[in-house]
C-alpha cells in the first residue's frame, strides 16, 4: 500500500508541492511553503470514520416566495445582474485596473440609496477623502451611502455585524482585504480566498447582498478574481478598450439569471452614463461607405446590437502574411479566410489582413461570419458593399451560410436604424420582415453579392 505523504502548500499561490523548499517553483515566492496535514489514503478511513449527525433530506419544491430583488435603478446594471441583486447573494465585479469598477459601483450604490435602500461602500484602496471627492465630481455626494475605509476582514465584519445588515455592501477591492490569521501578504491567493469566503458567509447569514470588486491581473503578485469565481453567485466583468469611452458590463456566471446579457456605459467627465441605444454608438458615422466595411446585425443577450466590421486586405510585403484582429477571434478569422479560398476560390490568404470591430466591442457570435466575410471580400476587390445593408449568418467549413437565431429581432433593430436590406442565410424565417431580404445559400453567392466573381466557377468554366 502506498504510504500517505505530507504535502506542502504555497501560501501565496496555492500550489501543492511534494517536498519542502525555500522557494515556490510556481510563483517564485520565498519561504511560502507550509506543511499541510497528511492526507489519509483513499478508502482506508471508512472503518475508522467518526459517526456524523444525520440530517433530513427535503423536497425540491417550496411554498416560500423568493424575496424581492434589489433594483438599483440603473437599468443597464439591473439587467445584467438578472433583474436586480438577490438578497443574501455575493456578486463579483472583475476588470482591468482603471476600467471604472469603483466608479460604477459607487454610482450603483448611490442610485440604490437614493431609492431608500441602505448601502455601504468600504474602500480598501482609497482614503475617504478621495472617495468623497470622486462622489462630488459624479454628483452623487448627497446620496445616503455609508462610507468606510478598511482593509482588515475582522474590522469589516465586526463593523457590519454590529448593526442591522445593510441591503447592499460593496468591498473595493477584494485584493486589499486581509486577515491577521494568515501570514501571507494581502493580495495573495490565500488572503483573497479567505476574505472572500468570510464575506460570502456574511452575505448568506445576514441577507445583505455583497459586491466584491476584483482586479484582473496579468500573471502577477496579486491573485485575480478567477480565484474566487467559484465562491460567489454571480460574476460580472467590466470591459473596455483603452482609448474608447465605451464600457461593457458582461455577466459570465449568474446563479439567478442569464449570462449573455450586456450593459453598455459611456465614461464621461461625471462618471458613467448609461447607453440605452448602443447600436447607434457602435455604428459610428456611416454617411460615406467605403470598401471593407460591413454592418453586422448582432445580438447580445436579449438585445439586438448593430456593429460595424472593418476589414483591410493589403498585399503582403514578404514572408508570412500579417493578421491583426481587434474585437474578434483570430482563429475564426483564419477559418473564414480558408473557406473563402477553398470554397470561393478567392485567393485572399496570401494577403495581409486586418480586422477591427468598431467601437471597441468584442463580438463572440458565430453569426458574425457573414459580415466578416463580406467586409473581407469588399476590401479585397475594392468595392463598397451595397449601402444600407446588414449581414448575419454563420459560415460552415463547407462554405454554406447558415441561419442565425432571432432573425426577426435583428432585422427590427436594423430597420429602426434606417437600414433597408438584410443579407441573410437562405431559409431564414421572417414573417413580418421590416427589411428587404437577400438570401444567400453559400459563400459563392455572398462573393458575387460583394462584387467578386466566384473564383471556382470561373476556374471550372476555363476547364470546360
Ligand atoms: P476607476 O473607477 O477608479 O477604475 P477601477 O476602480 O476599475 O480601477 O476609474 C478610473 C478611470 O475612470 C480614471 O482613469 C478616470 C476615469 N473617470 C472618468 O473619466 N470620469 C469620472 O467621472 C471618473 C470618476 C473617472
Ligand atoms: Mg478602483
Amino acid at each position: 500500500m502506498a504510504r500517505a505523504a505530507a504535502t506542502f502548500a504555497c501560501q501565496s499561490c496555492g500550489a501543492i508541492h511534494p517536498k519542502w523548499s525555500g522557494k515556490c517553483d510556481a510563483c517564485g515566492g520565498w519561504n511560502t511553503l507550509v506543511e499541510e496535514g497528511v492526507a489519509a489514503p483513499l478508502g482506508a478511513g471508512a472503518a475508522k470514520r467518526a459517526k456524523g449527525r444525520r440530517f433530513a433530506l427535503e423536497e425540491l419544491k417550496t411554498e416560500d416566495r423568493a424575496p424581492p430583488r434589489r433594483l438599483t435603478g440603473i437599468a443597464e446594471f439591473d439587467r445584467v445582474s438578472g433583474g436586480g441583486i438577490v438578497p443574501g447573494s455575493a456578486l463579483l465585479i472583475g476588470g482591468d485596473p482603471g476600467v471604472g469598477k469603483s466608479t460604477l459601483i459607487l454610482q450603483v450604490l448611490a442610485a440604490y440609496a437614493r431609492r431608500g435602500g441602505t448601502a455601504v461602500y468600504i474602500s480598501g484602496e482609497e482614503a475617504m477623502a478621495q472617495v468623497r471627492l470622486r462622489a462630488q465630481r459624479m454628483e452623487v455626494a448627497n446620496a445616503p451611502v455609508q462610507l468606510g475605509s478598511a482593509t482588515s476582514i475582522e474590522d469589516i465584519l465586526s463593523t457590519l455585524e454590529s448593526g442591522k445588515p445593510p441591503d447592499i455592501v460593496a468591498i473595493d477591492s477584494i485584493q486589499t482585504i486581509w486577515t491577521s490569521a494568515l501570514e501571507a501578504a494581502p493580495g495573495t491567493i490565500a488572503q483573497v480566498r479567505t476574505a472572500s469566503f468570510d464575506l460570502v458567509r456574511y452575505a448568506k447569514s445576514s441577507g445583505a447582498a455583497v459586491i466584491l470588486i476584483g482586479h484582473v491581473t496579468k500573471e502577477g503578485q496579486i491573485a485575480g478574481p478567477k480565484a474566487v469565481e467559484h465562491l460567489v453567485d454571480a460574476v460580472l466583468y467590466f470591459e473596455g478598450e483603452r482609448g474608447h469611452q465605451f464600457r461593457v458590463l458582461r455577466a459570465v456566471k449568474n446563479r439567478f439569471g442569464p449570462t449573455d446579457e450586456i450593459g453598455v456605459f459611456e465614461m464621461t467627465g461625471k462618471g458613467l452614463a448609461e447607453v440605452a441605444n448602443p447600436s447607434a454608438l457602435f455604428l459610428g458615422d456611416r454617411d460615406s461607405v467605403s470598401p471593407g466595411t460591413a454592418v453586422f446585425a448582432g445580438l447580445e443577450g436579449t438585445r439586438p446590437l448593430l456593429v460595424e466590421i472593418q476589414a483591410l486586405v493589403a498585399p503582403a510585403g514578404f514572408g508570412t502574411p500579417r493578421r491583426a484582429v481587434v474585437g474578434w477571434d483570430t482563429g475564426r478569422l483564419a477559418m473564414i479566410l480558408a473557406v473563402l479560398d477553398a470554397r470561393g476560390g478567392l485567393g485572399i490568404s496570401a494577403s495581409d489582413v486586418y480586422l477591427n470591430v468598431a467601437g471597441g466591442l468584442k463580438v463572440n457570435e458565430p453569426a458574425a461570419d457573414a459580415a466578416v466575410a463580406a467586409a473581407l471580400v469588399s476590401s479585397f476587390v475594392g468595392q463598397p458593399l451595397p449601402k444600407e445593408s446588414v449581414f448575419f449568418g454563420e459560415i460552415s467549413l463547407s462554405g454554406d451560410v447558415r441561419p442565425a437565431p432571432q432573425a426577426e429581432l435583428r432585422m427590427k433593430e436594423a430597420a429602426k436604424l434606417g437600414f433597408s436590406t438584410a443579407v441573410v442565410a437562405a431559409g431564414t424565417k421572417s414573417e413580418a420582415a421590416a427589411l428587404t431580404l437577400v438570401q444567400v445559400r453559400d459563400i459563392g453567392e455572398l462573393l458575387s453579392l460583394a462584387g467578386a466573381e466566384h473564383g471556382r466557377s470561373r476556374r471550372d468554366r476555363l476547364k470546360q
